[in-house]
């Protein structure tokens, strides 16, 4: 049986071998790569001895090389951006890279507690022996002060203010006192921390100033072209569909992504493409990834219920779902732009009647 979702270090295990091996420069303390392979890792590139590394952001390469050299001094590392612009994707790898290890992961949520930031307690032992370092359950951040490997905290401004704050000790002294042992827990060379957090959702607890100055905040934008935003969708469905999909397989499904992506990028600039009429946003993030699931659904459908090759109608099915999040204002949007962009555009017949008949 195989796993449904490998850990980046497993899944490029074979990149980050090479890598190591063509690695001269100068490591940081707890390193596994220098940061210009940790870039490299995350950017793509070739080998001296021509092995290919894959890339796993595709933007500017300036924003991650300001994220890996944050990395390496004494603040922590603040990923920020609208929801699906790879902030968690870019954490994964970059922890990969640097530590061999991506699974120390604090996933911020309203209810979370201190225990998960600190530690908590096996609750049998306590009470059979007491406060002892048995009993005692380091959390994610615990352990990678320990081993000095990258922790992530993933949604950061979800989890609540008073639990945000434990990390203000650990940031910046470096140090989690167990005072009920009478000890603390020093961070050993190599240890930093990457937060994830993002701008638009709801219910937010928006990070203190005393925690805000341990970080250096990277944003990392929505794709600038509609060619880049091309490049990683592609990249990214070939590799959700890795065993049944090729590059070369996808190639003729290029017209039915691009309009996708137009679809998208307009909505979410509230302009179509020409500049030349503005257009309402509906409520949901239209993000890339959003794109992505979206075309992957179309594949999915067109694959076990259609002729294989992706058609307007196979998307418009996945399409809808994605973009009416709220069932009154986001329909009224998305008929306006039925009726006023789609239904205009020669070429796009076929797929403004598929949508028109899933409404
Ligand atoms: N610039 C990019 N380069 C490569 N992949 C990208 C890029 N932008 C988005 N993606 C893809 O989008 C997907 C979703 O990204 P991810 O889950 O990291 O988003 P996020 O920013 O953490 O969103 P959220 O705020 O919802 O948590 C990933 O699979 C990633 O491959
Ligand atoms: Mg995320």
């Amino acid at each position: 049986m195989s796993l449904l979702r490998l850990h980046a270090e497993q899944q490029f295990s074979e990149e980050l071998d090479q890598l190591s091996r063509f690695d001269s420069w100068e490591k940081p303390d707890g390193w596994r790569l220098s940061p210009r392979c940790v870039v490299m890792y995350i950017m793509g590139g070739q080998l001296p001895n021509k092995f290919q590394v894959s890339p796993k952001y595709i933007g500017n390469q300036r924003l991650i090389e300001i994220a890996v050299a944050t990395l390496t001094t004494d603040r922590a590392l603040l990923l920020y951006g609208l929801p699906g612009t790879a902030k968690s994707w870019v954490s994964e790898h970059l922890a990969a890279a640097i530590s061999g290890n991506s699974t120390l992961l604090v996933q911020g949520t309203n209810g979370l507690g201190e225990e998960n930031i600190r530690y908590g307690w096996n609750y049998a032992r306590l009470l059979a022996e007491g406060p002892t370092n048995t009993a005692l359950v380091p959390s994610p951040v615990m352990r990678g002060m320990m081993d000095g490997k990258i922790v992530r905290v993933e949604e950061l401004t979800r989890i609540s203010s008073d639990v945000q704050d434990a990390l203000i000790t650990v940031l910046s002294e470096k140090l989690l006192p167990i005072p009920e042992l009478n000890t603390e827990i020093q961070a050993v060379e190599g240890f930093n921390l990457i937060a994830t957090a993002n701008n638009r959702d709801k219910g937010v607890n928006e990070l203190s100033g005393a925690l805000k100055r341990r970080f250096n905040t990277v944003i990392l934008p929505t794709p600038e072209t509609i060619e880049e935003e091309m490049k990683i969708i592609e990249h990214r469905i070939v590799d959700l569909n890795k065993g049944h999909l090729k590059l070369a397989d996808l190639k003729p499904s290029y017209p039915e992504i691009e309009r996708i992506v137009t679809i998208f990028r307009e909505l979410r600039n509230g302009v179509t493409q020409d500049g030349r009429n503005k257009i309402k946003s509906p409520s949901g993030a239209m993000s890339t990834a959003e794109a992505i699931s979206v075309i992957n659904s179309g594949i999915a459908l067109s694959r076990h219920f259609g002729s294989g090759q992706l058609t307007a109608n196979d998307l418009a099915s996945a399409l809808i779902g994605s973009i009416i999040k709220d069932p009154v204002q986001d329909q009224v949007i998305w008929q306006e732009y039925l009726q006023t962009i789609m239904k205009g555009r020669e070429k796009w017949k076929d797929l403004y009647q598929a949508c028109k008949q899933h409404l």
